[in-house]
């Protein structure tokens, strides 16, 4: 029962349309083995062309593909299809009709035509489409199709970050322009007038070329093709501008960034979800209920209640002032800096970075990063400044504690309202160019506190 993820794996990229499909189906329905999946796949992904052909219902995407298919057959290429419907989230129902023509193809070995729908797939409609054309990648299809049932928000997400992007359209879909949406152009890189021997093929062609102008992306203008699907009419110069925009692609070097597009997409809707997926767990949900509960009774609005959401659920808290302060480093006041970093990369294997000389404070720093943390070692660069006159007094040791904060002013005037005068009285720059602020150890029970504006990058 339980096959092993490696050997499914292996017999995928031995040309197993069994693997494929089984695959897809552990991937779509999230089971629990989907990360080993990807992980054994994605060596052997790479090679297909992806193509996604969208268009309004009834442009005859389908026949249109279906044509595709029968003249790559001829060449003797592997070819694979996902069509995607994102109206039908349980059962894919309205494709049946389309597949029906698939049938054609369903005795070669070397085709392969699933559907997607919504159901399963962590992380929307687009990574599990991207996951299922991974598998056919992986699976040796020179050429993957994503068809899409008709031109909706879901579909122009799901074929847009594709290789190349045919959109399809037809005469007698009223204004031939007009039933492509603006978002629709403007990811065509081959436009298609099909069902050509229609009355007003060429008017359609015409008003296409009009709208879209002599832009071109990447250095490629979209050629206006026509075919007549179902007689096989126009498919050779469809495939040929196809092969073409790939060619054109390859030599702009943009085929990596699409991909990367793509995988960008993929990445954060896949964080996403995770997120979503613990963020609502049990006990988040029931706070949750209260919440609408109280903005439904007007007690609450729904921003100040999506804060306590967050704080309930112990989430980072982001705002102004203290909330979201970390420790930043502790500095540590030494005599020899050289010396002291020794002893911290000898007796616990932390190295220090680069010292830096602080004119205004009067020493040499250098950090030792400690986890999510550092140390600041401290030496003073004359007798009279206020680390030489601290170790004068107290010797050796923790001279003083900084806190990160994402708001410097804010943090400064929560302290001042509490009675903690700074020693600053306005910020000025600490070590790596970062403002800072030290609130007075006789405020503080004792210890020195410096303010840290947190970067908006990590420091270098
Ligand atoms: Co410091």
């Amino acid at each position: 029962m339980a096959v092993l993820v490696r050997d499914l794996v292996a017999s995928l990229v031995a040309g197993s349309t069994q693997a494929a499909a089984r695959l897809i189906s552990l991937l779509e329905n999230d089971d629990p083995r989907a990360a080993e999946i990807l992980v054994a796949l994605f060596p052997h992904t790479g090679r297909a062309h992806v193509v996604g052909v969208t268009g309004p219902p009834g442009s005859g995407k389908s026949s249109l593909v279906n044509a595709a298919i029968r003249r790559l057959r001829a060449e003797g290429r592997r070819v694979a299809v996902v069509a995607v419907d994102p109206t039908s989230p349980f059962t894919g129902g309205a494709l049946l009709g389309d597949r029906v023509r698939m049938q054609d193809h369903s005795t070669d070995p070397e085709v392969f035509v699933r559907s997607m729908a919504t159901r399963g797939s962590l992380g929307g409609l687009a990574p599990a489409t991207d996951e299922a054309v991974a598998v056919l990648d992986a699976w040796g299809a020179e050429v993957v199709f994503i068809e899409t049932v008709g031109t909706g928000q879901a579909e122009v997400d799901v074929v847009a970050a594709a290789d190349t992007v045919v959109v399809v359209t037809t005469p007698g879909l009223g204004d031939g322009v007009q039933t492509i949406k603006a978002g629709v152009m403007e990811i065509g890189d081959v436009f298609v007038v099909n069902k050509a021997d229609r009355a007003d093929a060429d008017r359609t062609v015409t008003d296409l070329k009009m709208a879209l102008g002599l832009a071109a992306r990447d250095g490629w203008r979209a050629p206006v093709l026509t075919t007549v699907a179902t007689e096989g009419r126009g498919l050779e110069e469809l495939l040929a501008a196809i092969a073409d925009h790939r060619r054109a692609q390859q030599a702009a070097g943009a085929v990596e960034a699409r991909r990367r597009q793509r995988w960008r997409r993929d990445i954060v809707r896949a964080a996403e979800a995770r997120l979503r997926a613990a963020f609502l767990d049990g006990a988040t949900a029931s706070r949750l209920d209260e919440l609408v509960a109280k903005v439904a009774r007007g007690e609450l609005d729904p921003r100040t209640a999506a804060a306590r959401l967050l704080d309930a659920a112990g989430a980072p808290a982001v705002g102004a002032g203290i909330a979201g302060a970390t420790l930043d480093h502790i500095g540590v006041a030494v005599r020899d800096l050289a010396a002291a970093a020794a002893v911290y990369e000898r007796a616990l294997g932390l190295a220090a970075g680069a010292p830096e000389t602080l004119p205004a404070d009067r020493v040499l720093v250098a950090f030792v990063p400690v986890g999510a943390t550092r140390i600041e070692l401290l030496e003073p660069t004359d007798a009279d400044g206020p680390v030489a006159r601290f170790l004068a007094r107290r010797g050796e040791g923790v001279h003083h504690v900084a806190v990160a904060v994402p708001d410097l002013e804010a943090a400064l005037a929560q302290a001042r309202k509490a009675g903690c005068a700074p020693i600053d009285e306005v910020p000025r720059q600490g070590a790596h160019g970062r403002r800072i602020a030290f609130l007075h150890p006789r405020h503080t029970h004792g210890v020195l506190i410096e303010l840290v504006e947190r970067p908006q990058r990590a420091p270098a």
